[in-house]
């Protein structure tokens, strides 16, 4: 298989609700920036869902729509294949099917890449295609990126942080607006922040995912998921809350994980900790997450930023998509030549 560039970058979307949905919408605001930097224009141009009668993102054109993922990933028309549906079934088919058929895939699904990652990861080298997921960690902030291309001098003893998006929002809205848990929940389906299955967040899981490919991102070796103490924030109360608050502390989801002189994770936790205000993570609030990570050389370094939602993950999926694309015209992206060209994967 070779890929060869062209006027115009054919994308095929699985997938359009909360993220698939600020895709088409990324993609359409920021045209002209795309091309400006990457040189070629990324242009949706079918579209996977379950429910062709759904209300979708007013960016979305409906005649793009199908109900045939499998369709969008066998199309010869279609140069590369962003996953946005979630979950392991159909996900995991879809991503196996389009790198088989010679496409390199951009995906936000945490628990996919943390339970079939490298699988996924080794049959697109295989297929000489790419396989990016920056968006399935940490909303927009680049904590992949960063954590594979840098941090080759340091010695990184620990990555530690709030990952989850949905918690954070829940202990934050429990802690300043007095409401339950399942009311707080309730605002965060309704804001795009939760799993389609609301217990992947407070149940911690999600959380456990991303560690998981936070860790390999790092050390390039994973965690044994099932030895790593997982604890959600379902159990805790609006009392919990004010407690924590009268005693100057604050309930925070957090995840850590400390490696070797090697480099190797040797010990991780998932769970609720009730954070005192001298902690750099006291302070992150709502949807917002961060990684606080430490360098022996550098000390701690902290990324901070929106951690889902549906223009800062499509802000992340689109960030792979012209990587993706810079890289295999070999070329830095800010060099590119202005002139629309289009990329074709040719079995
Ligand atoms: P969502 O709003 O529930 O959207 C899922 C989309 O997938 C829907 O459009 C659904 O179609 C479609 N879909 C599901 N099964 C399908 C099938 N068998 N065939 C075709 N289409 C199918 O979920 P989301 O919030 O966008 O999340 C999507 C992924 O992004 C998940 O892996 C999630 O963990 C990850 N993520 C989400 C966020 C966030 O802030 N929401 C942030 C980072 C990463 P219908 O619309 O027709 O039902
Ligand atoms: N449900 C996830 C969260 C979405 O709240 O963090 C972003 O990965």
């Amino acid at each position: 298989m070779s890929e060869r560039v062209r006027p115009v970058v054919r994308v095929g979307l699985l997938g359009c609700g909360v993220v698939g949905g600020g895709v088409v919408e990324a993609l359409a605001r920021n045209r002209d920036r795309i091309v400006e930097t990457s040189g070629a224009a990324l242009e949706v141009r079918r579209i996977a869902v379950r429910d062709l009668r759904k209300a979708r993102n007013l960016y979305v054109d409906r005649d793009l729509l199908c109900d045939d993922w499998a369709a969008v990933c066998a199309d010869p028309a279609i140069d590369v294949v962003v996953e946005a549906m979630g979950g392991l079934h159909p996900a995991r088919d879809a991503i196996v099917q389009a790198i088989d058929c010679g496409k390199s895939v951009v995906t936000a699904n945490k628990q996919l890449l943390a339970l079939y990652g490298p699988e996924l990861e080794q049959r697109a080298a295989a297929r000489g295609v790419s396989l990016y997921y920056e968006a399935s960690v940490l909303g927009g902030i680049p904590a992949v990126h960063t954590l594979q291309t840098y941090f080759a001098a340091n010695r990184v003893r620990r990555l530690r942080g709030i990952v989850n998006g949905t918690c954070n929002f829940v202990l934050t809205r429990m802690e300043e607006a007095g409401v339950t848990l399942h009311e707080a929940l309730a605002e965060a389906q309704r804001l795009g922040y939760a799993e389609a299955d609301p217990s992947q967040d407070i149940d911690g899981d999600d959380a456990l995912y991303k560690l998981q490919i936070l860790t390999r991102a790092l050390a390039g070796q994973g965690l044994d998921l099932a030895a790593i103490p997982k604890q959600g924030i379902r159990s805790i109360t609006l009392a919990d809350v004010q407690k924590a608050t009268s005693a100057g502390r604050r309930w925070k989801h957090v995840v850590e994980v400390s490696f070797d002189d090697k480099g190797r994770p040797v010990s991780a936790s998932v769970g609720p900790v009730a954070l005192t205000a001298d902690d750099p993570l006291y302070r992150v609030g709502g949807v917002q997450n961060a990684l606080a990570i430490e360098g022996d050389l550098v000390g701690e370094v902290t990324l901070m930023g929106p951690g889902a939602g549906a223009l800062a993950t499509a802000s992340a999926i689109v960030e792979d998509l012209v990587k993706w694309l810079t890289r295999l015209t070999s070329l830095p992206s800010h060099h590119l030549a202005p002139t629309p060209r289009v990329l074709v994967c040719s079995p």
